[in-house]
Parts: structure tokens; sequence; C-alpha cells
């Protein structure tokens, strides 16, 4: 960023000066920005101009503070004095806004007298998602504006709100079409004309209160250990009971202590983790190739979530099924899951009856297959099965075509080997509810093209999924790292502990679900068929193993889907209630194991499977599955539950400290010294001295 002068741009259009701001590619209110905005007030005011109009150019109003800025020490002029000028000033000052008006930026514009927005203007106060408060006298401006309970609403999810929201909720004054600099000056010239009172919103008198302590406790329940969210009320407390001045300190010694904590690192770390995994040295100047046509193949869960998300991207899908039946049954599922972002609102009757109607076609026969641009194949896990799909895709794609495997462990080479054109063979796992999840891995090969990958990332920002990189191997990033903490936690119940004390364990800590919940949701037969598969490779005689699994399954039990498995679903998912028939399996395995069962504290259980999880991890980035320790902290944010206020694994792992870590692991090894093998990442990283942040800044250059 320059001088003020050129962050902000100050031109007169006769009474009124346009202060424009201009810090692409989302003006965010870095240093200069700020200093530019109060020498504009000032000119503005020493020019005896009427009206001050705020707007940005390019593509945004202010998006936020600069989030660069946050953890170093701050920079004068300081964002609230910034507000607190703009509003005092004896003009009248308008804020025109569009693109995305977030946290500081919404803070500018509260500060102006009056707010003009485009229709496609959106607006909100993001900042808890980055582990703080509004802290630029947002929770006392809006609340007073507003209201409290739909200001704390704002807040409190961090959700944004289009222009026409903010109109009906009294945010903005008015919605117009337009370039906000014709629709600012517009309105500027008409509040001078009609001789417009300035209208600080903080001489407003305060806030009706609510049941402050009530409201507290929900909202810290409902953020799963997530404090930032529950401190908005606080400060929103502080706008009812405090002077406006007061209110605003009270604001800020809130803000200040949460920049100092671990979840405002985590969740400012998971930001620019997820904008990082798309930044790949290969992809530097290669072009993806064009997509306009896909097709799937297997109209199952997966393949039909797949194709659900293609066709809300605008891409045009050819299903392939191996029956007439079975493609209306894809057709059903595909209809289904676009039924529901029609309630929801993502889609109008038209675009469904055109989703389903037009863009969608079903078929049984591979040569419809010869005009997709890419291909998708999501059919039984099995590699023979796949080696065949991909047989006859080779014999029909048309030259160029992207072929993909939605594998989520089978070896992407092997698949590969069987067409004649290797390069363009690579893995898109989804995860399922493949339209619901943002987690894409894609899977790398030995021989896939550049600009195989970079369509496979095109693929992913069209799907509107956060897209990892990753290697070839058992598991890839995700599946590998979570077979190995399931494990942890298998043993862990072997050794005394029992699934429900590890799932609520992991629920405190921040998990959405615990592992065991998620086994049960995924469905208990796709572990069985893993441990099957991985018995008859034969499994290293250190290796611990367990059967419990098994005779829940051999009993028809596979979770959810057949309302029992560790839990029992009789009263609906969300009413589980452990399943009785467990705790006796799993008694009777340690009994034959010769197992005497010992007791686990929570912090012991969350411990191990942490470890367990940070082990395999730096296994999976030193070689090379992962790029960077970020890629692996994506994955599990986004597609395993990982609470984002801790960061991801690696993040957390770096703010636990590593050399403790290692520790525990050496002292677990003592147990059990085959599956506690330190990674030699972790081992080198800690003789070294170095966290895995210093990883991903060497791979950042
Ligand atoms: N401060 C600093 N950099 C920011 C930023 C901010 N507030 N907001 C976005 N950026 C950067 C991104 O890191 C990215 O940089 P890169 O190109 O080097 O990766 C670039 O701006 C574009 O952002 P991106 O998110 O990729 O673009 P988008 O068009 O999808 O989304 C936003 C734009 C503004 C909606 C989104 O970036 C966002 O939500 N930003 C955070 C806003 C926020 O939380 N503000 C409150 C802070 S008080």
């Amino acid at each position: 960023m320059g001088t003020a002068a050129q962050a902000v741009a100050y031109e007169r259009k006769g009474d009124i000066a346009v202060l424009k701001a201009q810090n692409p590619p989302v003006n965010a209110l870095g240093q200069a920005v700020r200093q530019g905005l109060i020498e504009g007030i000032a000119k503005a005011e020493d020019e005896g101009a009427k009206a001050v109009l705020i707007y940005g150019d390019g593509t945004t109003y202010f998006a936020g503070a600069d989030i660069r800025e946050f953890g170093k020490p701050p920079l004068e002029p300081y964002l609230p004095d910034v507000c607190n000028r703009i509003e005092a000033s004896p003009l009248i000052v308008v804020s025109a806004m569009h693109g995305t008006a977030l946290g500081g930026g919404l803070e500018i514009a509260l500060s102006t007298h009056y707010r003009i927005a485009v229709p496609k203007a959106r607006m909100g106060l993001p900042e808890v998602h980055l582990g703080l408060i509004p802290g630029a006298a947002g929770t006392q401006r809006l609340p007073r504006l507003i209201g409290v309970e739909k200001a704390l609403d704002i807040m409190t999810t961090g959700r944004q709100i289009g222009a026409e929201e903010a109109l009906s909720l009294g945010v903005i004054d008015r919605v117009t079409e337009g370039t906000p600099e014709e629709i600012g000056l517009a309105y500027a010239e008409e509040l001078i004309a009609s001789n417009a009172p300035r209208r600080p919103v903080s001489e407003m008198p305060a806030p009706e209160p609510i049941d402050w302590d009530a409201t507290y406790e929900a909202v810290l329940k409902r953020g799963r250990g997530q404090i930032s969210p529950a401190m908005c009320v606080r400060a929103v407390q502080g706008a009812c009971e405090l002077p406006f001045d007061e209110g605003v300190a009270n604001e800020r010694r809130i803000f200040r202590e949460l920049m100092e904590t671990d979840q405002r690192q985590g969740m400012i770390h998971a930001f620019f983790a997820e904008r990082a995994v798309g930044k790949l040295p290969e992809l530097k100047g290669v072009e993806p190739r064009p997509l306009a046509a896909i097709a799937v193949i297997g109209g199952g869960t997966m393949g039909s979530g797949i194709a659900t998300s293609a066709l809300m991207a605008g891409l045009s899908v050819t299903m392939l099924e191996m029956s007439p039946e079975a493609a209306a049954k894809a057709k059903d599922r595909i209809a289904g899951n676009l039924s529901g972002a029609l309630k929801r609102g993502k889609i109008d009757q038209a675009g469904f009856d055109r989703l389903t109607e037009q863009a969608l076609t079903l078929t049984t026969s591979y040569d419809d297959l010869g005009q997709a641009d890419l291909v998708i194949e999501a059919v039984y896990e099995e590699m023979e099965v796949k080696k065949e799909v991909f047989r006859k895709l080779d014999a029909v794609a048309m030259p160029g075509a992207v072929l993909a495997t939605n594998t989520s462990y089978l070896d992407v080479n092997e698949i590969a080997a069987v067409t004649a054109r290797p390069e363009d063979v690579l893995g898109l796992h989804f995860f399922s509810p493949a339209h619901v999840m943002k987690l894409l891995e894609i899977v790398v090969a030995d021989r896939t093209a550049p600009e195989v990958l970079a369509t496979g990332f095109a693929l992913g920002k069209r799907m509107g999924k956060v897209s990892v990189r990753a290697g070839v191997c058992d598991g890839f990033i995700g599946n590998r790292i979570l077979s190995h903490y399931r494990s942890a936690a298998d043993h862990m119940i072997l050794d005394g502990a029992s699934p429900y004390q590890i799932d609520a364990a992991l629920e405190a800590f921040g998990f959405a679900m615990g592992p065991y919940a998620v086994a049960d949701l995924a469905g208990l037969d796709i572990g069985w068929a893993v441990r099957k598969r991985r018995r008859a490779e034969g499994l290293d005689p250190r290796a611990r193993d367990s059967t419990y699994a098994d005779r829940l399954c051999e009993a028809g039990h596979f979770g959810q889907k057949t309302g029992k498995g560790y839990y029992d679903y009789a009263a609906g998912a969300k009413a589980r209630v452990p399943n009785p028939e467990v705790e006796p399996l799993i008694e009777a395995d340690r009994a034959a194991q010769g197992i005497t069962p010992r007791a686990f504290t929570d912090d012991e259980i969350v411990r191990r499977y942490m470890a367990a999880m940070v082990n395999e991890a730096a296994r999976v980035v030193g070689e090379g599955i992962a790029r960077r320790p970020l890629d692996v902290d994506v994955t599990l944010l986004y597609g395993y539950g990982f609470p984002r206020y801790r960061g991801g694994p690696l993040k957390w792992a770096d703010m636990e400290g590593l050399p403790g870590l290692l520790e525990d692991i050496r002292g677990y090894a003592r147990q059990d010294d085959y599956f506690w093998q330190p990674a030699p990442l972790l081992e080198k990283l800690v003789a070294e001295g170095k966290t895995f942040e210093d990883l991903n800044k060497e791979a950042a250059g």
C-alpha cells in the first residue's frame, strides 16, 4: 500500500468531498487507508465542503480491518478513533456501499451519518470468525441502530446480510441501483438540498436490555467452546449499561483480551490457510482445461452428490448408471438434493426445472460420455471395478478430457495405468454428502499433467469447494490421518475407556462429533471393509487389533442407517443413547486379549488422540503427501469436523508446543512402540527448535 493520499483519493464534486478508497483487492482498512480517511475528512472541513461521500474503488467497500496487521503492534491512527473522527465531523458524511462491507468496513459505515447501498451489496460483522469481536464500536453503534437482539444475531453468527435485509433491519437507509459513486453523490446532494441533519449513531439512546447472563450462556453453548460470540454479548451489554465512551472502552478491553488468545490465532490461521491451499508453485501460469460439461459414473449417494454440486455450479452433467432403473433412482436422488436447495432458496422453481430436465442427462451407455470435458467415477470402492471403468472410459472419452476417480484410498497410479493417457488422470476425493461438504482432496498421481491438476482446482472453485492437493497413499491426507487417530481411540477402548467417554471428551474439545458418533453416521460397514482388507493384506504382528466392532456389524448394526451402532437411534439421530449391546462386546474383546481395563481421564483421551493425529500428520507432511502443514489443517477443518477455533491439528500442535507432544509420544511408546513411533519430521522440528508454521512460511517463500 502506498501513501495515505494514494490509499484514499480525494476529489471535490461541487459541495461534496469524495473519498475513494483504493487498496486492492478488498480495500482492507490498513494504516494508509485509515490515515487517508482522517486526512480526507479534515481537508473537506478545511475546504468548506458541505458533505463527504465515502466509497470504495474496484469491487467493494472496505471488506474489513487489515487482518495481516492483527497480532502485530497496532499502528496509528487506530480504527475506533477513525470512526469517531468521521462521526464527529460537522459535515454530513455518507457511505455508498457495494461488494462486501464487513467488520471494520461496516463499522466505518456505521460511523457515517447516512448509508446507501447497491442491491447486491452484502454486509456483516464477521469478527467472531477470526476469534474476535467488532473492535471499532460496532458492538455499541449497531444495537443503538437496530436493537440488541438483531444486532447480536448479526454479530454472534458473523453472517452476511444482503442490502434488502439490511434496509429492512434499519442498518442502511436506502438501496439503489447504480455505481457507488453515482448513487452516493445523488444521495448526498439530496441530503444537502433538504438540509438533512447530521445523524451520529453514538448519540442515539441506549438500546433496551435483555437477559444478559442467559443469552451469554446460550451463545457460549452454541459455540461449542468458542469464546468470541459469547463475548459479543458482554460488549453489547456495555452498550446498554454504560455511556457511549465507556461502552467503547469496554469493547476495546474485550477485543484486546481476545486478540491475545489461541482461538484468535487459530481462526486467523484458518482464514489464511484456506486461501493458501490453492496456491501451488506448479500451477503458476498454468491454464486449466475448459470445463462446461462433466460426466459422473455411478449415481449412488456420492455420485448423486457430486452431480448435484456440479449442476448447482452451472455445469451440464451426464450421469451414467448400469440400468434404466438405477438411472431413475440416481435422478431421484439428485432431484431430492436439489429440492433441498430449492427449499433453502438457493435456486428457484425455474432453476430446479432447468437443472433436473435440461442440464442433467441420464444414460446407461458409455458412448454418451464422449462429449464430457471431465469425467468423475464414483463407483464401488474396489480396484478391479475401478480399472474396468477406466478402461471403458479410455475408449470413449474425447482427447484432452480429464478422467477423475473419486476413490477415497485406492492407488490412483494403478488406476491411471490402465489407460493410454495417465497424464489426464487424477483423484477427486469428495466428502459425503458431496453437495454439502466443502472439502475436495485433489490427488495427484505420478504422471498427472499440471493443467489437469489446475482443472481439478478450477472445478473445485466453481463448486465452491475448498480444494487441497494430496499425494497418492492409502487414504491420502484426511483418511490416512483419520485411520491413525481412530486406531489410537480404539486402543484406548481396549485399555478401558468407553466410546461414549471418548466422544464426550472430544466433543468438549470442540469436535462437531466424536469419532464413534461419526462412525455411526458414515456407516460401520466402511470401517469393517477396511479392517477386512488390511487383515487380508496381513497385519504386522505388533499391530493391535480389535473385533468388537466386527461383532456389531455381523449383527447387522451399521450405525444410523440401520438404527443402531455404537449408539441407539430409536429416538432420532440427535437423541442418540449408548447401545447397551456394545459394552459387553468390548469386555469380551478385552478378556480375550487378557487386558485389565484402566480408567482414562478426559484430558488423557484428548492428549493421546491429538498426539496420534499430529504424529501421523507429521508423517504425511514429511512424505510430501501434503505439501505443507496448512494443507493438513484445512483438510481436517473442512472434512473432519476439527474445531476451527483451534486452527487445525498442526496449528494446535504449534501452540501446544512440539517438544511436549514429542515427549508424550515417546512416553506412550513405552507401552506400544509399534504404534507410537515418533514421526521423523516431528523429531526434526523439535531438534531444530522449529514449528509447523515455519514450514508453512518456508513453502510460501
Ligand atoms: N485483510 C487483509 N487481507 C484480506 C482481507 C482483510 N480483511 N480480506 C481479504 N483479504 C485478502 C485475502 O487474503 C486474499 O488475498 P490473496 O489474494 O493474497 O490470497 C484477497 O484479499 C482476496 O480475498 P478472497 O477471500 O480470496 O476473495 P473473495 O472475493 O472470495 O472474498 C471477502 C472477499 C472480503 C468476502 C473475504 O476475503 C472475507 O471474508 N474477508 C474477511 C473479511 C473480514 O473478516 N473482515 C473483518 C475484519 S475486521
